[in-house]
């Protein structure tokens, strides 16, 4: 069997993905370019990453036409030192070419945290605590992928088609899932790499890159979220992030 060597600053790389469009928001640019008091929610997260000391190495996916649509990202991204690269048409597409970038950049990397722009104000404990699980022994053996999570406040309902109600599953083992997501980078290829050889329809029902590890039979570990992950992604939870920071405009 082989020895897992344990995260360290030098063999751990952040991925922070800035590549989407920022639907749900209606700003006419891309979200990660959106500012809150004057910066825009990129340097916010790659300030947060940076200040965590988890990583040395931090690689960063920006929307394809970038330089003419949203330099101010790469000025951000280049100032934090990161490798940048055109993320893909779906948030999974930019985590194999952001995977990808650190391949072909030969970046002598073990572990990845993999983590939402939108979710700009991070605190430093998430970042600790999911890479103080990675590694960990779990009764389903070493832990390979980390996921920071909350517990669901709102009752939880599953519909049918028509809008009827067809159950209440029990709240008590819900969690709501955060970034960063920490995983092993060969389990995480791996698990990628078997998910490509899924047909169509199972493949596009795993949505973030922790299915991929629990679809590959891999344990999963949750640690403790943090309020202040939420995700930038209404225009609501951009008001609330301008309040907090005393943003006339708010
Ligand atoms: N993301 C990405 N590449 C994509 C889609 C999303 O890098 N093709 C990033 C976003 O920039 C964001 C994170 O993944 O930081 C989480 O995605 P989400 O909050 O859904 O952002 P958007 O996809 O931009 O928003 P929306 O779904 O409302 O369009
Ligand atoms: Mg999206």
């Amino acid at each position: 069997m082989r020895l897992m060597s344990s995260a360290s600053a030098a063999n751990t790389a952040v991925i922070v993905l800035a590549a989407g469009s920022g639907t749900r928001l209606g700003e006419p640019i891309p979200k990660a370019a959106v500012r809150v008091h004057g910066r825009t929610l990129l340097d916010y997260a790659l300030e947060g990453a940076l200040a965590s000391g988890v990583a040395e190495h931090v690689v960063v996916t920006v929307p394809a036409d970038c330089s003419a649509s949203c330099p101010e990202l790469l000025e951000d991204a280049r100032r934090a030192g990161a490798l940048i690269t055109a993320g893909g048409d779906t948030r999974t597409a930019s985590v194999v070419a952001a995977l990808d970038a650190l391949k072909d950049a030969q970046v002598p990397v073990d572990y990845v945290l993999i983590h939402d722009c939108a979710r700009a104000f991070t605190p430093q404990q998430v970042y600790h605590r999911v890479i103080e699980g990675l590694g960990s022994e779990s009764p389903q053996g070493v832990v390979r992928a980390v996921i920071p999570v909350l517990p669901v406040v709102d009752t939880v309902k599953t519909v049918d088609s028509a809008g009827l109600v067809t159950g209440t599953p029990s709240r008590a083992q819900m969690r709501a899932v955060q970034t960063p997501q920490g995983f092993e980078v060969a389990t995480l290829l791996a698990a990628h790499e078997r998910s490509r050889s899924l047909p169509a329809e199972e493949a596009e029902l795993l949505t973030d890159d922790a299915m991929a590890m629990e679809a590959a039979g891999e344990p999963v570990l949750t640690v403790a979220g943090d309020a202040d992950a939420f995700k930038v992604t209404t225009p609501m939870d951009l008001r609330v992030a301008r309040a907090l920071f005393g943003d006339s405009a708010a």
